[in-house]
């Protein structure tokens, strides 16, 4: 869709994203451990959102709507109704509607994509938040809870690590049909640390992992699956983390730009976005992204881009293949190829198509609701030079993002201009 009436991101924030393996995560091991909890939901929630409010200069009572992205509140958290907790954020919030949406791991796209919506229904300027929290509970029960976002009757049992394996899966073929190893993959995972350490937000800033660790499976890196057919396919450092994290963005028509006092210069456009969805466990092609792909195709029509002008990208590398697969969805690879592309270090930060700065799901962190809203966040971020350390040297003019819900069962992939 090409949005009808201009849609601009005004600005946003975000929380750090933390989880075991961040120094201030609190764990039994913690030397502040009884002492300080980690934050709940609700923080997490009110945090980016006031955030985001404060970060823009833009008052409360300025949002007409709100759409929040959290796909497992009532799993990890016992809290539903996240739109109604969203408004405890601000007291001049209340009364102003702000709606959950669920999409899985694409909640913050589709929250995002909620809001444009209501921009070309007559608003001028709304919220797009999200948030999750998934260390309440193990790894493994986490992993049952994440599973809902699967075909649950037929693809539950295929591990207790439902979704690890799943894309362990996709590895397998896909290793098997274009002659790759595990050792072609590791640039991705080097590549996605090597970013996060440069980011004072991500939830694995302070981890090291380099081309020998992630190419290794061992002690230190092992293969937790216990499905013997997948297990050799997935290794600790291909998987996206288990994070807690909330993000928030504003955005606003040209009339809401004049009220708000802001120019389209200071903000960013959201050029086009594309929807897909397809049916639960019925994955035409384990070895591409079928429904990303389509998204993408509808995006890039409806912006008039092609996969070459992009220069900023934020991909839902849930695991490293996942990454892999991106690049050939999105264009930038042939099917087949995709491994190339990171080897050849063209998606780094310096490269022709900078992936993933901030270390993307697997080294900046994966709060599955706030995952999509953060991404056009670091779009935004990229665009008007706040990314620090892991700034893109020349400043970004096309942007894209892609955020996946299941094993690519719910796309959104939205393309953005910047003006200034
Ligand atoms: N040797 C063998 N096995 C080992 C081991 C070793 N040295 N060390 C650990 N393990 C096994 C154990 O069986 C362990 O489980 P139990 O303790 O329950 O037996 C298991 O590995 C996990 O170990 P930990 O609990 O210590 O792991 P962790 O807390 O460090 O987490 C991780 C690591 C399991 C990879 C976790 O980060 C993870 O699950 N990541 C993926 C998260 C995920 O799936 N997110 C959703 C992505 S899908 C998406 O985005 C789309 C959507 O819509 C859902």
């Amino acid at each position: 869709m090409k949005p009808a009436k201009k849609v601009f991101i005004v600005g946003g924030d975000l929380t750090t994203f933390i989880g075991k393996g961040h120094p201030d995560f609190i764990w039994k091991r913690h030397p502040d451990f009884g002492t300080r909890e980690n934050p709940t939901l609700e923080d997490l929630t009110v945090q980016a959102i006031q955030g985001a409010l404060e970060k823009t200069g833009v008052s409360a009572d300025q949002i007409q709507r709100g759409y929040i992205g959290n796909f497992a509140g009532e799993l990890f958290s016992n809290q539903g109704h996240m739109g109604a907790l969203a408004v405890r954020a601000d007291e001049k919030l209340n009364g102003t509607p702000f709606i959950r949406v669920e999409g899985a791991c694409a909640s913050g796209g589709l929250a995002i994509v909620g809001a444009i919506e209501s921009l070309q229904a007559g608003l001028d300027v709304v919220m797009a938040a999200g948030s999750e929290v998934q260390t309440t509970v193990s790894a493994r029960e986490g992993a049952g809870f994440l599973a809902r976002a699967s075909h649950w009757e037929t693809e539950r049992e295929i591990d207790d690590f439902t979704f690890p394996a799943m894309f362990a899966r996709r590895a397998k073929i896909y290793k098997e049909a274009f002659d790759v190893t595990d050792a072609d993959i590791a640039p991705v995972v080097v590549k996605a640390y090597s970013n996060g350490n440069k980011n004072p937000y991500a939830h694995m800033r302070t981890v090291n992992v380099d081309l020998e660790k992630a190419s290794t499976a061992g002690d230190k890196n092992p293969q937790f699956l216990k499905n013997e057919d997948l297990r050799e396919h997935l290794k600790v450092t291909d998987c996206s983390q288990v994070s807690d994290g909330g993000a928030a963005i504003i955005l606003a028509t040209e009339e809401g730009l004049k009220k708000l006092g802001k120019t389209p210069e200071e903000c960013i456009e959201i050029t086009s976005y594309g929807v897909a969805t397809s049916a639960l466990g019925k994955v035409e092609d384990y070895t591409e992204l079928g429904t990303t792909k389509k998204a993408a195709a509808e995006a890039y029509a409806d912006a008039g881009i092609k996969a070459d002008d992009v220069q900023v990208c934020e991909v839902h590398d849930c695991f490293s293949i996942t990454e892999v697969l991106m690049y050939e969805a999105l264009g930038f690879a042939e099917k087949g190829k995709g491994t190339e592309l990171a080897k050849a270090g063209e998606t780094g930060i310096t490269g022709k198509f900078p992936v993933n700065t901030g270390g993307g799901l697997i080294a900046f962190g994966h709060p599955v609701g706030a995952t999509g809203v953060k991404q056009a966040l670091e779009v935004f971020r990229q665009m008007k030079g706040e990314c620090g350390d892991y700034q893109i040297p020349t400043t970004p003019a096309v942007g894209v993002t892609a955020n996946m819900g299941g094993d690519d069962r719910t796309s959104v992939v939205i393309t953005y201009k910047n003006l200034g």
